[in-house]
């Protein structure tokens, strides 16, 4: 592993998973890898799951973490190719990656999309610039189009409490009140469409159709009750259009899950990467059940960090 970026970077997924449920079985087992090692970690965004599994990640691994709020905590930052500096920007991000670099042995990097320009996000033109000049492996903490961490806490998640050789995994498109990025139904699709013990349905309400390039041939339901019957995994977020890019197409309310679409289920668990906004996007009766694995999965971005720093510093 050179980067972690996407399902691609994961490699063998099934090894990766292997050493994840291994490393939470035993998770200071590893604290020599981390010896005399820097975790650094650089948000363009708002965070709180992935901030503070990362630094528990680095710390169970005997590393040390540091946190910087780009523009918030540092100079505020250029990012065009070739700009002439007289305006508000003082230091140019080639400048800042090269040179954060130099004080850690690997870097989280989180890059949110505009939402506005469709080949700027799907082109990861940030995320990609900035891999280009760090001299240290990069982790994406969320880009503008994936979020694989997150997906692989989920694999984690599924892989922990599934009951049956094969599972049907949900994912489902429900509403919300802001125009959200495509990034984790991307990656849940990127990741649980390559899983050989994983039978995948994608439900949305027509026009949210998510890149072909993640959802790979995975069947898409339109009938979103159709989709949830004998599923064993319902997993909810709300994403904006693909097609009509950014666009909030429906927040039709029959689409939040509850406990009427669980009934659906083969005594489903529910599932979500948080923050979640309670009784818009899923009922509290639904969160607060005893199928719901919310905390649990939150709790797995620790292993999948760790499990990739573990790769990256080995
Ligand atoms: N799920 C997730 O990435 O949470 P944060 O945005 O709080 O890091």
């Amino acid at each position: 592993m050179k980067n972690f970026t996407s399902f691609a970077d994961a490699g063998d997924y099934k090894a990766l998973l292997a050493k994840a449920l291994e490393i939470k079985a035993n998770p200071y087992g590893y604290q020599q890898i981390g010896k005399n090692k820097t975790v650094g970690l650089i948000f363009f965004n708002p965070s709180l799951r992935t901030r503070l599994s990362s630094l528990k990640a680095a710390y169970n691994l005997g590393a040390q973490a540091w946190v910087l709020n780009a523009g918030a905590d540092s100079w505020t930052l250029e990012t065009a190719d070739g700009a002439v500096m007289n305006g508000g920007t003082q230091e140019h991000i080639k400048d800042a990656i090269a040179v954060m670099s130099e004080y850690c042995d690997v870097l989280g990097v989180r890059t949110f999309p505009t939402l506005k320009d469709k080949a700027e996000d799907y082109g990861e033109v940030l995320f990609n610039k900035i891999v280009r000049y760090a001299t240290v492996p990069v982790i994406s903490l969320e880009s503008a189009t994936l979020h694989p961490l997150q997906s692989f806490a989920d694999l984690i998640t599924v892989a922990e409490t599934k009951q049956k050789e094969r599972v049907k995994v949900v994912l489902t498109w429900a509403p919300h009140v802001r125009a959200l990025p495509q990034c984790v139904p991307n990656s849940f699709a990127d990741w649980f469409s390559e899983v050989d013990w994983v039978d995948f349905v994608i439900t949305h309400p027509e026009g949210y159709e998510l890149d072909p390039k993640f959802t790979k041939g995975a069947r898409i339901e339109y009938d979103q009750r159709k989709a949830f019957e004998g599923a064993d995994y319902i997993y909810a977020k709300n994403w904006s259009s693909y097609r009509d890019y950014g666009q909030i197409l429906s927040t039709d309310p029959a689409w939040m899950v509850s406990e009427a679409h669980m009934a659906l289920t083969d005594n489903g668990k529910f599932m979500h990467c948080l923050p979640v906004r309670r009784n818009v996007v899923v009922t509290d009766a639904v969160l607060d059940s005893p199928n719901s694995l919310i905390v649990r999965e939150a709790g797995n971005r620790t292993f999948s960090m760790q499990t990739v720093l573990h790769e990256l510093l080995k």
